[in-house]
């Protein structure tokens, strides 16, 4: 080893063919190079069998691992992590496995997204306190792959993604089931009357097939094609059915790469670009994504101080047409959606709209990889000339009613209720909905609006899916299936309907949904983009909010519900803690020993 000034060692490469230099001192060696006794007790510490190579100029990669037996979808991870271990392992690095705060959409309570922003908080500040040079992010059920890109974005080091891929296609009685999608579809049919329960419960254990995370378009598939799509994957690697060996080979590959881009000092600040997220816009509509993309894109472009709006995704994304088949929108699975050509192939096709200068974490841009991908199932992925609905994407409504914004997904939403007027049916919680949506003395019909309230970051807390708001009994009775929905709170990726949701500002944090009452009229206008409560502007001066909703239905006295109902921001800005917006990167100046 040698010496250099300030009694650091000086770095050489990791590979004694010398593939591999180091255009920056690597962050590591801050811990552990020179001679003094810090150095001498951090590699000490971490010696346990590593080669004293491993000090000397071998950059540290963490593999941040969500494996989790209460996250069943991330629970193959482990078996990731071997792969990624070997490829960081062959290209020189020092693979370190990092166990992360896990997020398992199913099982957490209240809500999976309270828990978002303090994954990503906790995993930020491991990545920054540890002497590392570089990671690569294991992620898969909703919310661990937004919380990996926010923890990244926000440290600033090297990294990759490496999405743990969708489950493979569940059957029953001979059709498909989707995850999600069809348990809302045939929970439905069940209150309607038309399907046994028994039938409903014999589904349940066809449903979940195999390893892997929900295998419609939902949310987990969503982010994981846009982690693709923001180019923070090896291309080709996003939607790649969990089981498959070649998500074992691309993983792998992550692990080398990530090294190459520790070389390079290639960082998220240089791919998380206001092109990059275009081009996630872009392929948000082209498959037809999960609204919950939008709260996600949002929080880590706030994260990189990318200038990104709730707008962007209207102005970029409404006029893109739907071209993949997959349920919710359509009829297919993720195992189809890979079959029939992937990502690569849906962006083929919209090509000319993508950003051609957004470089991904290899360093080229994400157009390059566009030219041998094909179609190979027409029935799954559309050509462009032929698209399952001409304009996708999502539509931004502001209006009285969200002065701040709104969302719906029209894709999902039935085409005559686009435009609709109709009186409000008002619950003020989801435990209110519960109460008495069944109810035979619900004074409901098929045109009223269903409104609910209390639901968004501060009023549940956490802003749960909840608002694809089940229909009246009677009503399904009757055959309705659809009707105008309103709800401050979020809708899982894998629902449909005509749901307005992420109502901004929210009830709790006195936007106009907490004076709305029954009997009030609302106005849904999609293509004016317009969302108005017919009441005037003195008589809503009159009223006073629900207690409910404008306290928060939780008013919680300590840990990280206080915290975070103190400073969760709203939905329009990606609904991230008002202190975590922005960058620290990787800097740590004082050290205890
Ligand atoms: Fe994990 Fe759907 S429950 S992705």
């Amino acid at each position: 080893m040698l010496n250099v000034p300030g009694g650091r060692r000086a770095l050489r490469p990791a590979r004694a063919d010398g593939l591999i230099g180091y255009v920056t001192e690597l962050r590591s060696a801050q811990w552990y190079a020179g001679d003094h006794r810090n150095a001498y007790l951090h590699r000490a510490w971490m010696r346990r069998g590593l080669p004293d190579s491993a000090f000397s100029g071998r950059p540290h990669i963490a593999i941040a691992n969500t494996a989790s037996d209460l996250t069943p979808c991330n629970a193959h991870m482990n078996e990731v992590a071997a792969s990624v271990r070997d490829g960081i392992y062959e290209a020189g690095g020092i693979p370190l496995n990092l166990p992360v705060v896990s997020l398992g959409e199913t099982n957490l309570r209240p809500t999976a997204m309270l828990w978002r922003n303090m994954a990503a908080m906790a995993t930020e500040e491991m990545l920054r306190a540890n002497p590392l040079d570089g990671v690569v992010l294991l992620g898969g059920c909703d919310k661990t792959i937004p919380s990996l890109l926010m923890a990244a974005a926000s440290v600033d080091l090297p990294a990759v993604v490496v999405p743990g891929g969708p489950m493979l296609s569940g059957t029953f009685r001979g059709v498909p089931l989707g995850c999600g999608t069809d348990v809302w579809r045939l929970s439905e049919e069940v209150r309607a009357g038309t399907l046994p329960e028994s039938a409903f419960l014999a589904s349940e254990s066809s449903m979940i097939r195999s390893r892997g995370h929900c295998n419609t378009m939902g949310t987990a598939s969503t982010m994981g094609l846009l982690a693709e799509a923001l180019g923070t994957t090896v291309p080709g690697t996003a939607g790649l059915p969990a089981p498959d060996s070649r998500l074992l080979e691309a993983s792998h590959a992550a692990g080398r790469l990530v090294v190459e881009m520790v070389g390079q000092d290639r960082r998220p600040s240089q791919v998380l670009t206001a092109g990059s997220f275009r081009n996630a816009i872009v392929a948000l509509a082209a498959i037809g994504g999960s609204t919950n993309a939008v709260v996600h894109l949002l929080a880590i472009a706030g994260r990189l101080g990318v200038p990104l709006t709730i707008d962007d995704f209207d102005r970029i994304g409404a006029g893109i047409p739907l071209l993949v088949d997959l349920q919710p929108a359509g009829r297919h699975l993720m195992e189809d959606f890979h079959r029939a050509g992937g990502l690569l192939a849906v962006l083929r096709e919209v090509a000319d709209l993508l950003d051609p200068g957004a470089r991904i974490v290899t360093g080229r841009p994400l157009v390059d990889y566009l030219a041998e991908a094909q179609i190979w199932d027409h029935e799954v992925i559309r050509a462009r000339g032929e698209p399952l609905q001409p304009e996708a994407g999502i539509a931004v409504l502001r209006g009285s009613l969200a002065p701040s914004g709104a969302i719906i997904k029209p894709a999902a939403a039935s085409a005559e209720l686009l435009t609709h007027r109709g009186p409000a049916v008002v619950f003020d919680t989801i435990e209110d909905l519960h109460a008495r949506i069944d109810d035979p003395g619900l004074d409901v019909d098929a045109d009223s609006v269903l409104v609910l309230r209390g639901c968004g970051p501060k009023g549940y807390p956490g802003m749960p899916e909840v608002s694809n708001v089940p229909l009246p009994r009677k009503l399904l009775e009757r055959g309705v299936r659809d009707m105008v929905r309103v709800c401050d709170g979020r809708m899982s990726g894998t629902a449909y309907g005509t749901v307005v949701l992420h109502v901004t500002p929210e009830a709790a944090a006195g936007g106009p949904l907490a004076l709305v009452q029954t009997g009030d009229f609302v106005t849904l206008d999609v293509p004016a983009r317009r969302l108005d409560l017919d009441v005037p502007e003195s008589e809503l001066r009159r009223r006073t909010p629900n207690r409910a909703t404008a306290a928060g239905f939780a008013n919680p006295h300590r840990g990280w519900e206080r915290l975070y109902v103190d400073h969760v921001q709203q939905a329009d800005t990606g609904a991230d803690l008002d202190f975590l917006v922005g960058s620290s990167g990787g800097n740590v100046s004082r050290d205890s020993h």
